[in-house]
């Protein structure tokens, strides 16, 4: 029997993934974990946008739109991968963010606790057997994308996506960094 933490150190992104989906009852559990994530002062900050199958593929053509308005066309063979890899993906959660209106909490914190609930959400996905990735192509980052998607453009920050489907193929293994590369630890100095 598989331990949550097998779960937790067996989860791996997944891309390209294909129908069938999260049932409705499967995507209430992905999203009560997602609101299991942290939040300094009770911002509540998370602000998710489910599309889902024959409205997926829609999303590349409004970073493709985004572009054109920017004036910096999106290159085409990553919208032309962009299709491809979106024309399969039968959820896509997209991430948003409204920081706390009064500034008490610093927009970081709320930043991280949306990173900190997608996160959750991977490892939702996961552990009820499907494969999720998360990705800030397709044009997150340009201007428009985020309101097109109906995020706020003055109080709410998109943040970008979650795939998430069956894996159309089981991953290959990937080997992970060693902790030990990225832990030190601290000792309090010998009193003076
Ligand atoms: C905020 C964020 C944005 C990401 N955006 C992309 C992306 O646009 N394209 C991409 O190939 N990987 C992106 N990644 C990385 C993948 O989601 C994934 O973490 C990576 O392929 C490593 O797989 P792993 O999660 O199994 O370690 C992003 C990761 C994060 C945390």
């Amino acid at each position: 029997m598989s331990t949550p933490l097998d779960v937790l150190l067996g989860r791996q992104s997944v891309k390209f993934v294909q129908a069938p989906g999260p049932t409705d009852a499967q995507l209430d559990l992905i999203l009560q974990a997602a609101l299991r994530a942290p939040d300094h002062g009770g911002v509540k900050p998370w602000r998710f946008v489910l599309v889902r199958g024959a409205d997926v593929p829609a999303l590349v053509d409004v970073g493709v739109r985004a572009g054109i308005a920017a004036g910096t066309p999106l290159p085409q063979p990553k919208v032309d991968n962009a299709r491809k890899w979106l024309s399969r993906v039968p959820l896509v959660i997209a991430l948003g963010c409204r920081p706390d209106p009064s500034g008490r909490i610093p927009e970081h914190e709320s930043l991280l606790a949306v990173g900190a609930a997608a996160m959750n959400m991977l490892n939702a996905a996961h552990a009820l057997g499907f494969g999720a990735f998360w990705s800030t192509g397709i044009g997150t980052y340009l201007d428009g994308v985020g309101e097109a998607l109906g995020f706020d453009p003055l109080d709410e920050r998109f943040m970008g996506y979650l795939a998430i489907g069956t894996p159309i193929e089981p991953p290959a293994p990937v080997r992970r960094p060693d902790w030990r590369d990225h832990v030190s630890e601290w000792h309090a100095p010998a009193p003076a």
